[in-house]
């Protein structure tokens, strides 16, 4: 039997929306809300495809969904692009010279892109990744800096129909080997690197690197954004610049199926393998389009800015196609929120009048750590809404960010979703919501979510279990990328029919949700997923490493911290180097956000009498400093000593 989920957080502190903001807001009401909710739950079809309207179709739906449990089709033998309906439509519009794009680069420069400019750029890309022969349904990895093409680039393939695979930045030359091999794409969009920190990262060259390993990419495609020289494969390796230059930049785009496959984007899970989660076109749009249009009531002089990287779905649906199908203005920022100091953040949002900001609790607390004298050193006051997502947001952090950022007038959306879901499900509505610290409060439109205890019945108020989602929601994946029947065993195989989220909440006596945080073996790092197999099986790699077991620790700044327990082989011995070494190994293999924060050598692993290496256990030691739980199961109790041990000793 699994351990009782339990939530201890008490918060009593209630703010209710201003009644200026809620006065012009689309929904002013928390009784409005909940008729809509009410309506949306009972009569989805209805809720949808009048949303789904505001979108252009080439052709329009026969039936809204078609749901065989676990696998949904939505806006059944309706046409669409994608591309079309986040740019064109708005490049035609009142909106053409409207800024669609404020980009602002970590050393400085500064670009604004307009609808009618966007549509030009994305019109010349797709015609590229035509010319290079990539048809409707080819997968195409996108490893880029945070810049206005690696939208484009993005754009550019769902107006081709192209399946688009981005991997964040900040992996590893192994994690492009490893997602090329499970997605088969074959060309890569890439820059000669990004600034990050006042250095450039390496993505070209990491490319290379990951090209030694997989030999099925027939074109790599560079962007020039640092200058500095990079090796060019003839034949293989062709620039940005050179290419777009050779093409028009009108472009006729095609319409596909509403499931057409939009993307895929690698996300952890409780194994080794990260998985690829899937989303399609028509559903994923209406969701991302929906969600953004009431959750961040956006209006046409808005400025918005999600600080997201576009290698996260926060990036795909909040920074690509949810403000683009809206047809917003938003700014996007390359750099570090540290660089050149913790004013930066505070200071884009001056400059560019920023009335939107969505960001992350990791960040906000880094901020705290820095000071209150950055935020007060500039003037937010065109600030009206706050966003936060990723993980739970600490109540002390809610205040903070209410305080110093929103000026104690901005209503803060603390939005619960995931990879998976494609769009937010648990959100405050900013004019209706009375939100307090720490809750995510009440789910959106459409969204029939609900606490489950293991018998799958509906927990009381206050009783912790586990997230469910009792119906399909048009931004829903479709699949894990070629491995249904993994989709259906992860989410779907704990209650029948019905979505498990994997992480553990509660719901008060008002209805509000509470997120503890996951319940598989899923850390959660700086607001980034991150599989604690994933670290064991690069551990494990190592020719040094016999076993390894990682595990969680609370950590003020990143959430989780990452700890390790390492068990060397005979013929290897602890040292100081070898732990570097392993630091840098883990770094190497998934990126710099795995790197193990503590790394213990332990003479031995807690296990079960099968075998089963117990992590609550281990768990329990980095967090409390002892363990007081259940060790009945433990095969050999004296490893506990053991452990305890090489903690002092390796620190
Ligand atoms: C996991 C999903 C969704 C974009 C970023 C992460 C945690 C996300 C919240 C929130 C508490 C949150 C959950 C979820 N999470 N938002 N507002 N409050 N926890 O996407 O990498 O797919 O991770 O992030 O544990 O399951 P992701």
């Amino acid at each position: 039997m699994s351990p009782k989920i339990e939530s201890h957080l008490q918060e009593e502190r209630v703010f209710s929306p201003d009644p200026e903001f809620s006065a012009q807001a689309r929904i002013s009401s928390l009784a409005q809300y909940k008729k809509l909710y009410r309506q949306s739950i009972q009569q989805p079809d209805v809720f949808w495809s009048k949303e789904a309207s505001e979108l252009a179709w080439r052709k329009p739906w026969s039936q809204v969904l078609d749901w065989k449990a676990p696998f949904a089709k939505w806006f059944v033998g309706a046409k669409l692009n994608v591309a079309e309906n986040c740019v064109d439509r708005h490049a035609r519009s009142h909106r053409r010279n409207k800024a669609a794009i404020i980009f602002e680069g970590e050393p400085g420069d500064q670009r604004v892109i307009t609808y009618a400019q966007l549509e030009r750029e994305v019109n010349r890309f797709a015609n590229v990744l035509e010319k290079q022969g990539v048809k409707a349904k080819d997968r195409v990895l996108i490893y880029m800096p945070m810049i206005p093409e690696a939208a484009i680039a993005m754009l550019a393939c769902a107006r081709i129909g192209a399946v688009h695979s981005v991997v964040f930045g900040g992996f590893s030359a192994d994690s492009i080997v490893d997602r090329l091999e499970d997605s088969g794409a074959s060309l890569i969009v890439t820059a000669d690197g990004g600034w990050r920190r006042g250095k450039i990262v390496p993505l070209k060259e990491n490319v290379d690197a990951a090209l030694e390993k997989y030999s099925h990419v027939r074109k790599v495609i560079v962007f020039r954004r640092c200058g500095q020289p990079v090796s060019m494969t003839p034949d293989r390796d062709l620039w940005w610049h050179e290419e777009v230059e050779q093409v028009k930049s009108s472009h006729k785009a095609k319409a596909f199926d509403s499931e057409h496959p939009l993307f895929i984007l690698y996300t952890s899970g409780s194994t080794g393998k990260p998985k690829g989660i899937l989303h399609t076109s028509g559903g994923y749009l209406t969701g991302t389009y929906t969600t953004f249009k009431y959750i961040f009531d956006i209006r046409e002089e808005d400025v918005y800015w999600c600080t997201a990287d576009v290698g996260w779905i926060t990036g795909h649906s909040y920074i690509v196609y949810g403000p683009l199908a809206n047809g917003a203005t938003q700014v996007m920022y390359e750099g570090a929120p540290n660089h050149p100091d913790f004013g930066r953040f505070w200071k884009i949002i001056e400059q560019h009048g920023v009335s939107i900001f969505y960001t992350a609790p990791t960040a906000i607390r880094a901020f705290i750590k820095a000071g209150d004298h950055y935020p007060a050193n500039h003037d937010l006051s065109s600030l009206r809404l706050l966003g936060s997502v990723g993980e739970p947001i600490n109540p002390e952090a809610w205040m903070w960010y209410h305080k110093h950022i929103g000026g104690k007038r901005c209503p803060i959306v603390d939005t619960w979703w995931q990879t998976e879901t494609g769009a937010i499900m648990l959100t405050p509505l900013p004019g209706c919501t009375p939100t307090k610290p720490g809750t995510v409060t009440l789910p959106f439109f459409g969204v029939d979510a609900a606490i489950f205890d293991e018998n799958g019945k509906e927990c009381a108020p206050n009783e912790g279990g586990k997230l469910v989602i009792r119906q399909p929601w048009p931004s829903m994946a479709r699949s894990i990328y070629g491995d249904k029947a993994r989709y259906q065993k992860t989410y779907w195989s704990d209650y029948k029919g019905i979505y498990t989220a994997g992480d553990g909440a509660r719901r008060d006596q008002d209805g509000n949700f509470w997120i503890v945080g996951r319940i598989d073996d899923v850390l959660n790092v700086s607001g980034h997923r991150l599989g604690t197999a994933e670290v064991e099986s690069s551990l494990v790699a190592h020719p040094a490493v016999a076993e390894a077991a990682v595990v969680g620790r609370p950590d003020d700044l990143k959430g989780q911290a990452v700890v390790c327990f390492v068990t060397l082989k005979e013929s290897h011995q602890p040292s100081d180097d070898l732990l570097q070494a392993l630091r840098q190994h883990v770094g190497k293999s998934i990126g710099a956000i795995a790197k193990p924060d503590d790394l213990y050598f332990a003479p031995a692993l807690p296990k079960t009498r099968s075998g089963k290496i117990m992590r609550r256990l281990l768990k329990e030691l980095v967090t409390h400093g002892k363990i007081t739980g259940n060790v009945t199961t433990l095969d050999d109790v004296n490893v506990i000593a053991n452990l305890a041990a090489c903690m002092k000793s390796t620190t």
